[in-house]
């Protein structure tokens, strides 16, 4: 059995007249210390899946097991980065991280647990920042202490719901290779949800695509079987990178076209009438 099992997951919002099928049997499995990269279109599911595997919410059907056992609530073992940064406002950066410390290991001393939050505001490159609430920070630096505050809670799992996508291409590029860095150093198993085919292919080990929405799924996966470290600029001119950037590329783009079609017959259903024959008439 895999590290992490979702199995034939179904997922719906609203009364079950009108029910949103948001997800529809998907099925994945990853190992232990994998990373993992979920690519999908906007609104397609993606952040519904990762609470799916934080504990967050509950499958409609199927479900999703972490060492074996079903995933019925939010625990400290799968820490979760959200898209929105999500930090207390009134807390310093320091307090921010922890907070989280105190919630995980409320045994530490208050000694150990500022050398904890301190050892991770300085693996993600804050170190002097922490005193600065987040209205003062820059986005790349609240999603860094969204990072060190969840790294900080030691989690077997780290969800990363497109930790990256709100900054800006050198911000990003920046923190892409810091990430990359500390799963080096510290391998754990990570699923990232990104919608940059190029950032899946720079950081994952398998990149699974989720197909458009409603009812999605995940599509086949694409094996990322670059060594590692990859550097971002001679990858560019590696022809298996662009191989692979291009295979998904294009299965996205066909997957779109095909569930565009899709809504458009269901949008125009014809009346299904034979037309009179005027000229008999
Ligand atoms: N709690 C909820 N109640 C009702 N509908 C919801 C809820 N959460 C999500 N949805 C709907 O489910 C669909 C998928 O939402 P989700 O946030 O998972 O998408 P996403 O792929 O993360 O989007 P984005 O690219 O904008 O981050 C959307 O149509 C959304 O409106
Ligand atoms: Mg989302």
């Amino acid at each position: 059995m895999s590290f992490l099992e979702l199995s034939h997951v179904d997922k719906g919002f609203g009364p079950a007249a009108d029910r949103y099928e948001v997800l529809d049997d998907v099925n994945l499995s990853i190992d232990r210390n994998e990373f993992v990269a979920v690519i999908g279109f906007s609104g397609s599911g993606k952040s519904t899946l990762v609470s799916l595997l934080a504990g967050l919410l509950q499958p409609d059907a199927g479900e999703v097991r972490m060492n074996g056992e079903v995933v019925t609530e939010p625990g400290p073992e799968r820490g979760v980065v959200f898209q929105n940064y999500s930090l207390l406002p009134w807390l310093t950066v320091a307090s921010n991280v922890e907070l989280a410390v105190k919630q995980v290991f409320p045994e530490m001393s208050r000694t150990e647990r500022r050398e904890h939050v301190q050892h991770f505001v300085d693996l993600v490159s804050l170190s002097g920042a922490e005193h600065k609430r987040p209205h003062e920070l820059s986005g790349g630096m609240r999603q860094r202490v969204s990072l060190a505050r969840t790294l900080s809670m030691r989690p077997d799992l780290l969800l990363l719901d497109e930790p990256l996508s709100a900054l800006d291409a050198l911000t990003r590029a920046t923190l892409q290779d810091e990430l990359v860095r500390l799963w080096l150093e510290d391998r754990r198993t990570v699923v990232m949800i990104t919608n940059d085919v190029d950032e899946a292919v720079l950081l994952a080990d398998r990149i699974v695509p989720l197909t458009p929405g409603p009812n999605a799924t995940l599509g086949p996966d694409f094996v990322v079987d670059l060594e590692r470290p990859r550097d971002r600029t001679t990858l560019n001119y590696d022809p298996a990178f662009v191989r692979l950037r291009n295979r998904i590329t294009n299965y996205l783009v066909d997957v779109n076209a095909e569930s565009r079609q899709l809504r458009v017959d269901r949008a125009v259903q014809l009346p299904d009438v034979v037309p009179a024959d005027l000229t008999t008439v």
